[in-house]
């Protein structure tokens, strides 16, 4: 039987009898992030931070992570959250990165270029991952350059739920109302009256046990949330890396 370079991994680790460490990069809109997980999920490195290249192509992407990748030391596998849809490891598209992700297989094309397994799903799935009980109906957004969405039931995700491009007022999407150009644009007072709308509107929509809220603007809010809505930490993002080696 053949063995698959992530076998072939898995072995050499237990070989060395050294824990696995997974490295988890958060590509986002603004910034990439990245920081080495144990297998517990404890973060073994100082979480790294740079700006997403201009323009975002997935050259100058991968070029940054691979950068970034090199500064954490070693791994043995990586995780990368993905600013828009992924199916099995090729992005389909990535509204707040450049046009040329329309079916890239960026799995295998990082797995190259860092010469270990690599997975990829949508960047809100995996901070969701980071986040969830596990049980019941859970929805998480993300509120950063875009607008991200991830719905789990019983710690199952649903894939591909893009509530960011939904209709929410006049025409204007979640992510035209919420994401960052409009927080800038209009300021924290409006951005959070917003978000108080997107809550009344999403939560009868799902009826959702409990509603998260990540994202690098998540800080941003001021108003006072209800009960089953929860503000989670942006760090989030990178620790919910872990839950796509689970299989
Ligand atoms: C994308 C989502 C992504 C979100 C946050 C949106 O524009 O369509 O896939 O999760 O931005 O990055």
């Amino acid at each position: 039987m053949e063995t698959t370079a992530e076998e072939a991994v898995e072995a050499s680790v237990t070989r060395r009898s050294q824990p696995l460490r997974t490295l988890a990069i958060d590509i986002g809109g603004t910034g990439i992030k990245a920081v080495t997980l144990s297998t517990t999920g404890k973060p073994l490195t100082k979480r790294a931070r740079v700006k997403t290249p201009r323009p975002a192509t997935p050259a100058a992407v991968m070029n940054t992570v691979a950068e970034l990748a090199k500064a954490q030391g070693s791994f043995d596998r990586v995780s990368v959250g993905f600013p828009g849809v992924v199916r099995r490891g090729i992005t389909l598209n990535a509204p707040n990165l450049n046009g040329k992700w329309g079916g890239f297989h960026l799995a295998d094309a990082l797995t190259k270029k860092l010469g270990v397994p690599v997975r990829v799903a949508n960047d809100a799935d995996v901070q969701g991952f980071g986040v969830i009980a596990g049980h019941g109906v859970e929805l998480v957004i993300t509120l950063g350059t875009g607008f991200g969405s991830g719905l789990f039931v019983d710690g199952k995700l649903v894939p591909n739920l893009e509530i960011g491009h939904h209709p929410l007022q006049k025409g204007k999407t979640y992510e035209d109302l919420l994401g960052d150009a409009a927080l800038k644009r209009v300021g924290k007072k409006k951005w959070n009256k917003r978000l108080v709308r997107a809550i009344q509107t999403l939560d009868p929509t799902f009826n959702y046990d409990r509603l998260y809220v990540g994202g690098g603007n998540a800080e941003r809010i001021t108003v006072k949330l209800p009960p089953n809505v929860k503000i989670v930490s942006n760090v989030a993002g990178l620790l919910g890396g872990l839950a796509l080696w689970r299989d």
